[in-house]
């Protein structure tokens, strides 16, 4: 299993089995969000056009659901995919209870899952963190880029480094970004650090090595805000 896979797996697992709504519900302490509130909704509203029709979405790591029907019940013709079956479960109940057309697939973004044609938005709601490696970050860069159309937009929203996050027991590589967990088993990408096996988590980069790395992968950023950075929007390089 891959280092990202466990902590979906079992996240998702939990969210259905207590009736949640989504991802932020178990780590969130506003757990009265709601289904329609999710994260990224102030981002989203602020950078897609309010009427969608005529227009397509691919949405990589799209958990239960929330932003994709936001943006179908937009007029947007979404395809979202996420890696866990038990959150496109949800996602699809979710959408068909709202009477909504979402295409819901399972599918991992870092082995090439895509949309069929290109589109004229790929949105990522904080799944980029959570793809640590840099040869998975290439793929899901280099996918985002092979997926838009020419004038299309990346819309990006992810976690980054924060001076003030306590990291408690994990380990923060200020180097690399890349947050190191304690792992119980030498599986998924662990090193074992003086005599602890440790796997790499998520990876928080400062705002100039974030922009760096989309540029490298074709990605112009014309726009970079939140209080750390992570709200990003980018098109294509050529
Ligand atoms: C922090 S959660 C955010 C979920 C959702 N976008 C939201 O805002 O509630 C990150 C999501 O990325 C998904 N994910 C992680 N790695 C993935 C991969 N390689 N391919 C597709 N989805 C992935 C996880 O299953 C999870 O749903």
């Amino acid at each position: 299993m891959k280092y990202y896979e466990r902590e979906h797996v079992d996240a998702y697992a939990r969210i259905r089995a207590e009736g949640l709504d989504q991802w932020n519900d178990l780590h969130d302490e506003d757990s009265a969000r709601g289904y329609d509130r999710f994260a990224a909704r102030h981002a989203l509203e602020r950078e897609l056009p309010g009427q969608g029709a005529g227009r397509t979405v691919f949405e990589y790591g799209c958990g239960t659901g929330g932003a994709a029907c936001f943006m179908a019940s937009r007029g947007y013709s979404v395809h979202a995919m996420d890696l866990v079956p038990d959150a496109i479960h949800i996602a699809r109940e979710r959408a068909a209870s709202r009477g909504l057309e979402v295409e819901f697939e399972v599918g991992d973004i870092c082995r090439g899952a895509g949309p069929r044609h290109p589109v004229d938005y790929v949105v990522d709601c904080f799944c980029l963190q959570s793809i640590v490696a840099d040869e998975d970050r290439a793929a899901v860069l280099n996918g985002v880029h092979r997926s838009l159309k020419p004038d299309g937009i990346f819309v990006l929203t992810t976690a980054m480094f924060e001076p003030a996050r306590d990291y408690g027991a994990d380990w923060y590589d200020p180097d690399t970004g890349i947050v190191w967990t304690h792992s119980s088993r030498g599986t998924g990408g662990a090193r074992l650090l003086g005599g602890t096996w440790f796997a790499p988590i998520r990876r928080h980069l400062r705002p100039a090595d974030l922009r760096r790395e989309l540029e490298m992968h074709g990605l112009a950023v014309i726009a970079q805000s939140g209080e750390f950075g992570g709200e990003v929007v980018c098109t294509r390089l050529g």
